[in-house]
């Protein structure tokens, strides 16, 4: 089947979070499956691409009210894939660093997805499945049913996958001449609560809309920023299916980002010289058991308590911890003062780092994933993949990957996005690692988990079948 995915985010191309992960492994994992998956994204002018070989593909124009812009689609050719990776270029528009934070990104957004359906209206050979993710290409199955000009693409099925509804990309009725014409007496699809709402849009108009987990499906028809009701009434063509990590990149015995590599069965002694490492560069105690937390510091990811929790527990345990990430400014100042005052024992560093990130997966003994809202996660399987116990709320997919070690699983597992409930649980983790004999069983067992793509690979070609 020949399946176009459409991001802004691709790993290694170009990765804020999970989506880039998921994007940049799903197509991998269908084309050994037999399908031809290729992923088209915007341009970016960094460090991966301007290293890359690009071949020119196609040229076109596009209209954005009254401006009329000139892009590019080049394919980005790289051993680190195995399927087709594109890139849309515009001049001034999709050409920047950095995959957001532009003030005129509504722009970036509608250029991009009017630039691949003209490419694809002038292909002779047209995707099979338009596979479009999150918001910011959420607008292409209302653009191919009900715009003039995409009217012959009207046909080929299109799947939105959520990976976030926090973000859905809305704007004012006063853009509405940035999108192509269509019969006026449609405009109704494009409204949610009054203004112009492109996942909104996207559950309308999608042959398939999914989440990146079952739980977090069935979360998001009781909270949804708003789009509850609308997912509740859309439910017959919802489903949620669980993101796999991609088992090459996430690998233990050959991850060249690790200070050593190891198996299950050299996991102790792998895992130590990690932890040397991270211990040494740092400045904490390898004697003592290390806590590593990494992801975006936001509200989403409970990381406004994170602050108090330390607080609580590096006062009463004698244990390290060590944080990776970036976001709001506050949470980053109140983790750095942390600094002074647990020095030793607690260390930070404010940034993105992806060999940090792994070396944490592999040298941490364990990971905090307290999050308020989590549709998959991904950082916990990459921490059971690397023996890392994972510490997680119940929610979305943390709840559908750890099951707690009290209920004979494997993971620590609270309920309460709470200062007081996520000290607990690091509570009881310094009393698993005290045990030695159940802690390092656990780390082997827990290797030994297969979150890859496999299942769920098929699972998106059968949904595409369905369609
Ligand atoms: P989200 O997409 O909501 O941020 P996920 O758990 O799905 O959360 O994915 C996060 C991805 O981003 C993981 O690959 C994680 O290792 C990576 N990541 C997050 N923050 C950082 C950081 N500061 N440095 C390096 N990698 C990071
Ligand atoms: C989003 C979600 C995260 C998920 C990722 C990949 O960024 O916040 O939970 O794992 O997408 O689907």
């Amino acid at each position: 089947m020949r399946i176009l995915h459409t991001s802004f985010e691709c790993y290694p191309v170009a990765k804020v979070g999970g989506l880039a992960d998921v994007v940049g492994s799903l197509p991998k994992y269908q084309n050994e499956l037999n399908n031809e998956a290729s992923v088209v994204m915007p341009y970016y002018n960094n460090k991966y691409v301007n290293k890359s070989q690009l071949t020119d593909v196609y040229k076109g124009s596009i209209q954005l009210a009254a401006v009329s812009y000139e892009f590019q689609v080049k394919q980005l050719k790289s051993k680190d894939f195995n399927f087709n990776l594109f890139v849309i270029s515009i001049v001034g528009l999709l050409d920047r660093e950095n995959v957001y934070g532009y003030e005129d990104e509504t722009n970036q957004y509608i250029a991009f997805q009017l630039s691949l359906l003209d490419w694809i209206l002038h292909n002779k050979e047209k995707p099979e499945i338009i596979h479009c993710h999150d918001h910011h290409t959420s607008l292409i199955p209302f653009f191919m049913k009900y715009c003039n000009a995409y009217v012959t693409l009207k046909e080929i099925p299109t799947v939105l996958t959520i990976h976030n509804a926090q973000y859905q990309g809305h704007f004012s009725f006063d853009k509405l001449n940035l999108l192509p014409s269509f019969n006026h007496n449609d405009i109704g699809v494009l409204d949610w609560y009054g203004s112009i709402n492109p996942m909104a849009t996207a559950i309308k108009c999608a042959s398939k809309v999914t989440t990146v987990s079952p739980s977090y499906m069935e979360e998001l028809k009781e909270k949804a920023n708003g789009l509850e009701g609308l997912l509740r009434s859309e439910k017959d063509k919802c489903i949620g299916i669980l993101n796999g990590i991609d088992t090459n990149v996430w690998n233990t015995e050959t991850d060249p980002l690790l200070a050593k590599n190891y198996t299950q069965s050299t996991i102790v002694s792998g895992k130590k010289a990690n932890k040397k490492v991270l211990c040494d560069t740092y400045g904490l105690n390898p004697e003592l058991p290390l806590f590593g937390f990494i992801g975006r510091l936001v509200g989403e990811k409970s990381a406004d308590l994170l602050p108090s929790v330390f607080k609580e527990v590096l006062t009463n345990q004698e244990i390290n911890i060590l944080v990776l990430g970036s976001g709001h400014q506050e949470i980053e100042i109140q983790l750095e003062a942390l600094k002074n005052e647990f020095e030793g024992k607690y260390n930070v560093y404010i940034g993105y780092d992806e060999k940090l990130s792994h070396l944490i997966y592999a040298g941490a003994d364990f990971l905090i994933m307290p999050s308020r809202v989590e549709p998959c996660g991904l950082n916990q399987m990459y921490s059971l993949r690397y023996g890392t116990i994972p510490i997680v709320r119940r929610t979305g997919g943390l709840k559908d990957t750890v099951i707690d070690i009290g209920d004979n699983g494997f993971g620590i597992c609270h309920d309460q996005a709470s200062v007081w409930d996520i000290s607990y649980s690091i509570n009881r983790a310094v009393g698993l690692y005290t045990n030695t004999k159940l802690f390092k069983k656990t780390q082997k067992q827990i290797m030994k988990i297969d979150n890859s793509w496999n299942n769920s690979a098929q699972e998106y070609i059968n949904l595409y079948k369905s369609i």
